[in-house]
C-alpha cells in the first residue's frame, strides 16, 4: 500500500520543489533589476524579499501561466514612476518576459543594448526618457522586437542600416528626438512587416522620403512631419494600400502628388501634407473612382455637377493640404464625403466651386478656404450641415446672394467670408447662437444691417466694413458685449447707439459721412432719433434683478451645503487631511472653526473663506470649495500637493487640506493687510505710485514663475485685485491659483462661466476658446494693472458709472491726451507721471483683444522692471494721504 502512495507523493514533492525555485529565482531577479534602479518616490515599495504578496502582484508586473501550476513574468510595466539609475540586463534571466515598458522616466544613458539579450522580449518602450547617444549598428540584435519605441528622447545621429534587421518590427518610433542626417533606403527592405512608423519631430533629419516606404504594404500610419523632409512625394506611396495616416505635414516637399492618388488615399481617415512647397494640380483620383455608385435618390437636390462616385475616401475625416503652392480645381467629390470633418485649404491657389452637394458631409465641423480663387455661390446647402463651427472662405471670388440659412447650423461660431464678391443684403441669422466672429467685409451687400445679430448671445467680432450697407445701426447691437465692431465704409446714417460709442475697446465707423453722435464729426441735429438710454436703463434693470436671483440662490446654496457640512462633522472619519506643515490642529476643531464669524467677505464664486486662530495663535485662512468633480483621494492629493511645492516670494503658501465628499478645505498662510482691491483706496489714503509698482512687478513675477519655470506649468486663471493679498510689508502673494486642478476642468469652467461670465477681468476670448492659455492669465494681470495705475477697481459696484475699467480706460485713450486723464488723480507727484503712462502702456498691451498680441508675463515682468529701474521703488512711506501730496507736488 504504502510503495503505492510513494511515487506520486514524491513527484508532486519535485514539482513543487521547482516551483518554488524557479519562482524565487523570478522574484530574486526582479529585486537584482530594483537594485539597479533608483526609485525616488517609492513607487516599488512592495518590491522586497519574501514580501506576503507573490511578485506577480507586485507593481507593473503582469504573469503568464508557465505551466498550470507555476506562474512565470511576462510583462513589466513600470511608466510614469520618475525612475532613474541603471535599466539592467539581469531581467533578461526572466524567460518568458515579452513586454517591457519604462516610458516616463527618467533613465538617463544610452540605449541599453545589452537588453537585446532578452531572448523573448517582443516590446520595448523607453519613450518619453533622457536616453541619448546614437543608435548603434548592433541595434539589429534585437531582431525579436514587434515594438521599439523610443519616442521623445535626445537620441541623435544618423539612423543605422542595422535597424533593417529588425524584420520582426510592426512599430517603430522614434519621434521627437535629434537624429540627423538621411534616412538610408535599405532599412525598410526587410521591415515589411511595418504597421506604424514615425520619425517625425527630428528637426536635423535633411532627407529625401525613401522611395522604399512605398513598398511597406502593411504601414497603416506614416508620421514624417515636421523633420527636414525635403524632396518629392515618392510615386511608390500609391502602394501603401493600408495606410490610414499619412502626416507630411511642415517639411521642405516639393513638385506636384502622385497622379491617381485616390486609389492609395482609399482607407485614409488623416491626410496632412500642409506647410510644404507642393505645387500642381491636385490628382484628378481624388477620392473618385471609375464605378458610378448610385445615388440617384437624392440627385433631385443637386444643383451642381455630381461627383464621379463616393465609393473612394470614405474614411476620410481629415484633409490639409493648407500653406502649399497647389493651384487647378479643388477635388470636388471631398465635399460630400461622409465622414469628413476638417478642410484646410487656406493660402493655394485653388480654384473652382463649394458645390450644393456639401449638405451630404454631414460631419463637416471645420472648413478653411482663404486666399484661393474659389468662384461659386455660398451654397444653400452649408446651412444645413449640423455640426459646422467654422467656415472661413475670405479672399476668394465668391459671389452672389448669402443664402438665407447661412448661419443656420447650432454650433456654428466663425463665418469669415470677407473679400469676396458677396452681394445682396445679409439675411438675418437667426439660429447660429454661438456665434462668435462674422466677417463679411469688403464685399458688396447692401441693405440694412440685420437687427436680429443683437440675438446672437456671444457675438464679440463683427466686421461689415467695406459694403455698401444703408440705415441706421440697430439699436439693439448696444446689449451685446463687442471686442470688436467694425461698420467703416459703409453708407449708413442716423445715431450711432451709445453703448457703440462710448464704452467699445475698438469700434470702427469711419467712412460712413451719415452717422452722427457724441465724439462724431456730426452731432446728432433735432431731427435725429437720439437715444433716450432707455436701452441702457432696462439692462441695468435686468441686470440688477439677475444679481438678486444669484443672490437668493447662492444663500440657499449656501444654507444647504453648510447644513451639510455640519452632519458631515460628526462622521470625523470621513475627512481625510493632509498638512505640509505642522499645524498642530484636529479635523474636528478645524472643521468647527468655520461659522459665521470666522467667515471673511462675501462668498466668492468658488466658496467662502474662514480665518482661524491655531493653538500657537497663528492664524490660517482656509478656503472652503465646494467639490464639484468627482476625484479620488489619491489624485486630489497628488494635485494639491503639486500646488503646495510652489516656492515663490510672491505666491501664497498652501499649508494643507482637508476634504470629505461635500466639500474641500484648503489652508493658506494668512496674510494681515487683506487683498490689493481693499487697500488700493481706502476712503482717506491711498498707496503710493511705488509701492503699486512693486507690487506690479513682483505679482508679474510670480504669474511668470507659475507659467515658465515651475515644474508642471500652471496658469492662474483667476487673476483679480482681490486674489492679490499683501503681508505686513507690503510684498503682494497670489492666491485662488490653478483652482482648476482641484475641483476639475468642467466644474471650474461652468463655475467661471456662470460666476464670472461678465467679469472685465476674463479675457474676450474665452468665450469660444475653451482651452485655458498664457494670455488669458496676461489678460487678467492687464485689467489689475490699470487698477493699480487708475487707481479704479475693476468693476465698481456701487457706482452709477457702468463701465468697467477696461472700457473706461479705452474710451478716454482712444481720445487725444486722453491717457493721462485716467492716471490716478489721488497721485499728484508729476516726478511719477511718466512711470505712471508707461506703465499704462504695458497694461494696455497686455488686454489687447488679440490674444497674440499681448506681451507674455516674463515680457511683462521686464518691461514693469525696466519702468521701476528709474523709479525709486524703495520709498518708505507706503501710504500717501491726499492732503500730503498736494503739499509735495506745489
Ligand atoms: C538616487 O538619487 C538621489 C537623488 O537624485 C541620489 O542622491 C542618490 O545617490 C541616487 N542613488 C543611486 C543608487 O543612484
Ligand atoms: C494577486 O492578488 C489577487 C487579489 O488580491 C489574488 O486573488 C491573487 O491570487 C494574487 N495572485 C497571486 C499570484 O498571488
Ligand atoms: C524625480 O527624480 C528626480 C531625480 O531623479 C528628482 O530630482 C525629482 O524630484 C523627482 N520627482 C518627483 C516628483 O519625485
Ligand atoms: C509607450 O508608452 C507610452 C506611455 O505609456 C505610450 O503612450 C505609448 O503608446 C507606448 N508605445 C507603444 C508603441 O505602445
Ligand atoms: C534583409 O534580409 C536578408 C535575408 O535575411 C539579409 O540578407 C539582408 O542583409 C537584410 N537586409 C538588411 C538591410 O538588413
Ligand atoms: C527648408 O529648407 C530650407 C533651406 O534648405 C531650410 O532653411 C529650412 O529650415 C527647411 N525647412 C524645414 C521645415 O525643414
Ligand atoms: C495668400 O497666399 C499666398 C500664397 O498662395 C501668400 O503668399 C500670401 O501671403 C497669402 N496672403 C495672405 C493675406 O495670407
Ligand atoms: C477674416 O479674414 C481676413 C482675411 O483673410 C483676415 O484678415 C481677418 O483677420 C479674418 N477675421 C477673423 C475675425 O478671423
Ligand atoms: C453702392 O450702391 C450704390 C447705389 O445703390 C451704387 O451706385 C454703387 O455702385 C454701390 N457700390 C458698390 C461698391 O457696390
Amino acid at each position: 500500500m504504502a510503495s503505492l502512495l510513494k511515487p506520486p507523493l514524491l513527484l508532486s514533492l519535485v514539482f513543487s520543489f521547482f516551483i518554488l525555485c524557479s519562482s524565487s529565482s523570478e522574484e530574486s531577479t526582479l529585486l537584482t533589476f530594483k537594485a539597479s534602479m533608483n526609485d525616488s518616490t517609492n513607487s516599488l515599495s512592495n518590491w522586497v524579499s519574501s514580501s506576503p504578496t507573490h511578485f506577480c502582484n507586485w507593481t507593473g508586473i503582469s504573469c503568464t501561466s508557465a505551466s498550470p501550476s507555476s506562474l512565470s513574468i511576462s510583462a513589466i510595466v513600470l511608466q510614469g514612476l520618475n525612475l532613474s539609475g541603471e535599466i539592467s540586463s539581469s531581467i533578461c534571466e526572466l524567460p518568458r518576459l515579452t513586454h517591457l515598458n519604462l516610458a516616463d522616466n527618467r533613465f538617463n544613458q544610452p540605449i541599453p543594448l545589452h537588453l537585446s539579450q532578452c531572448s523573448a522580449l517582443e516590446s520595448l518602450n523607453l519613450s518619453n526618457n533622457l536616453i541619448w547617444g546614437t543608435i548603434p549598428d548592433q541595434i539589429s540584435l534585437f531582431d525579436s522586437l514587434r515594438v521599439l519605441d523610443f519616442a521623445r528622447n535626445h537620441i541623435e545621429g544618423k539612423i543605422p542600416e542595422g535597424i533593417g534587421a529588425l524584420k520582426n518590427l510592426q512599430i517603430l518610433n522614434l519621434r521627437n528626438n535629434l537624429i540627423s542626417g538621411r534616412v538610408p533606403s535599405v532599412i525598410f527592405h526587410n521591415l515589411t512587416e511595418l504597421v506604424v512608423l514615425d520619425l517625425s519631430e527630428n528637426a536635423y533629419l535633411m532627407s529625401d522620403i525613401p522611395n522604399e516606404i512605398g513598398k511597406l504594404e502593411k504601414l497603416e500610419e506614416l508620421w514624417l512631419q515636421s523633420s527636414g523632409f525635403y524632396g518629392e512625394i515618392p510615386y511608390s506611396f500609391l502602394g501603401l494600400k493600408s495606410l490610414n495616416v499619412l502626416d507630411l505635414s511642415q517639411n521642405n516637399l516639393t513638385g506636384k502628388l502622385p497622379e491617381m492618388m485616390g486609389s492609395f488615399l482609399k482607407n485614409l481617415v488623416f491626410f496632412d501634407v500642409s506647410e510644404n512647397k507642393l505645387m500642381g494640380a491636385f490628382p484628378n483620383g481624388v477620392c473618385s473612382g471609375e464605378s458610378l455608385v448610385s445615388f440617384s435618390v437624392h440627385t433631385n437636390f443637386f444643383t451642381g455637377s455630381l461627383p464621379n462616385s463616393l465609393n473612394k475616401c470614405l474614411n476620410l475625416e481629415r484633409f490639409q493640404v493648407q500653406n502649399n503652392g497647389f493651384s487647378g480645381d479643388f477635388p470636388e467629390s471631398l465635399w460630400s464625403l461622409p465622414k469628413i470633418k476638417l478642410i484646410r485649404a487656406e493660402n493655394n491657389g485653388f480654384s473652382g466651386e463649394v458645390p450644393e452637394f456639401i449638405s451630404m458631409a454631414t460631419h463637416l465641423e471645420q472648413v478653411q478656404l482663404d486666399n484661393n480663387s474659389f468662384s461659386s455661390k455660398i451654397p444653400q446647402g452649408l446651412g444645413s450641415i449640423r455640426s459646422l463651427y467654422r467656415f472661413s472662405a475670405s479672399l476668394n471670388r465668391f459671389h452672389g446672394d448669402l443664402p438665407p440659412n447661412f448661419c443656420d447650423s447650432p454650433l456654428m461660431s466663425i463665418i469669415n467670408l470677407s473679400h469676396n464678391s458677396l452681394s445682396g443684403r445679409i439675411p438675418e441669422p437667426k439660429n447660429c447662437k454661438k456665434l462668435v466672429s462674422l466677417s463679411l467685409a469688403g464685399n458688396s451687400f447692401s441693405g440694412e444691417i440685420p437687427s436680429s445679430l443683437a440675438d446672437l448671445p456671444v457675438l464679440t467680432y463683427l466686421d461689415l466694413s467695406d459694403n455698401n450697407l444703408t440705415g441706421s445701426i440697430p439699436q439693439r447691437l448696444e446689449n451685446l458685449k463687442f471686442a470688436l465692431f467694425n461698420v467703416s465704409f459703409n453708407q449708413l446714417s442716423g445715431a450711432v447707439p451709445f453703448s457703440l460709442i462710448s464704452g467699445l475697446p475698438a469700434s470702427f465707423l469711419q467712412g460712413n459721412p451719415d452717422l452722427c453722435g457724441p465724439g462724431l464729426q456730426t452731432p446728432c441735429s433735432q431731427g435725429h432719433p437720439v437715444n433716450d438710454m432707455s436701452g441702457l436703463n432696462k439692462m441695468t434693470c435686468a441686470l440688477v434683478s439677475i444679481a438678486c436671483v444669484l443672490g437668493v440662490m447662492s444663500l440657499a446654496a449656501g444654507f444647504v451645503l453648510y447644513y451639510r457640512s455640519f452632519k458631515s462633522k460628526s462622521r470625523v472619519d470621513n475627512w481625510h487631511s493632509v498638512y505640509f506643515y505642522p499645524l498642530r490642529i484636529s479635523e474636528h476643531a478645524l472643521i468647527m472653526g468655520m461659522n459665521e464669524k470666522t467667515a471673511q467677505g462675501c462668498e466668492g464664486a468658488f466658496g467662502q473663506v474662514f480665518v482661524l486662530s491655531l493653538p500657537s495663535r497663528e492664524l490660517i485662512a482656509v478656503k472652503k470649495l465646494v467639490k464639484f468633480g468627482s476625484r479620488s483621494w489619491k489624485s486630489l492629493k497628488a494635485e494639491v500637493k503639486t500646488l503646495a511645492k510652489i516656492r515663490h516670494k510672491n505666491i501664497i503658501k498652501i499649508l494643507g487640506f482637508c476634504h470629505s465628499d461635500d466639500a474641500i478645505f484648503l489652508i493658506y498662510e494668512f496674510l494681515h493687510k487683506g487683498s490689493l482691491a481693499d487697500l488700493l483706496c481706502r476712503n482717506d489714503s491711498c498707496l503710493n505710485w511705488n509701492v503699486r509698482l512693486r507690487i506690479a512687478i513682483e505679482v508679474a513675477q510670480g504669474l511668470a514663475y507659475i507659467h515658465k519655470d515651475y515644474v508642471p506649468r500652471l496658469l492662474h486663471r483667476n487673476i483679480k485685485s482681490s486674489n492679490i493679498l499683501l503681508d505686513v510689508d507690503l510684498v503682494p502673494k497670489l492666491t485662488d491659483f490653478a483652482l482648476d486642478h482641484i475641483v476639475g476642468e468642467s466644474a471650474f469652467h461652468s463655475t467661471v462661466a456662470s460666476e464670472s461670465a461678465h467679469s472685465c477681468y476674463i479675457a474676450p476670448e474665452c468665450k469660444y476658446n475653451k482651452k485655458a492659455t498664457e494670455q488669458m492669465d496676461v489678460y487678467s494681470f492687464g485689467v489689475v494693472l490699470l487698477e493699480l495705475v487708475t487707481g479704479r477697481l475693476a468693476e465698481r459696484s456701487e457706482s452709477t458709472d457702468a463701465l468697467d475699467v477696461i472700457q473706461w480706460v479705452r474710451r478716454k485713450v482712444n481720445i487725444a491726451n486722453g491717457a493721462s486723464q485716467v492716471l490716478d488723480p489721488s497721485i499728484l507727484e508729476h516726478s511719477q507721471r511718466g512711470s505712471m503712462l508707461e506703465a499704462l502702456d504695458v497694461a494696455l498691451q497686455c488686454t489687447s483683444m488679440m490674444p497674440d498680441k499681448r506681451l507674455s508675463m516674463l515680457e511683462v515682468a521686464k518691461a514693469l522692471q525696466l519702468i521701476g529701474s528709474t523709479t525709486n521703488l524703495d520709498d518708505a512711506a507706503a501710504f500717501s494721504a491726499a492732503e500730503d501730496d498736494s503739499s509735495v507736488s506745489s
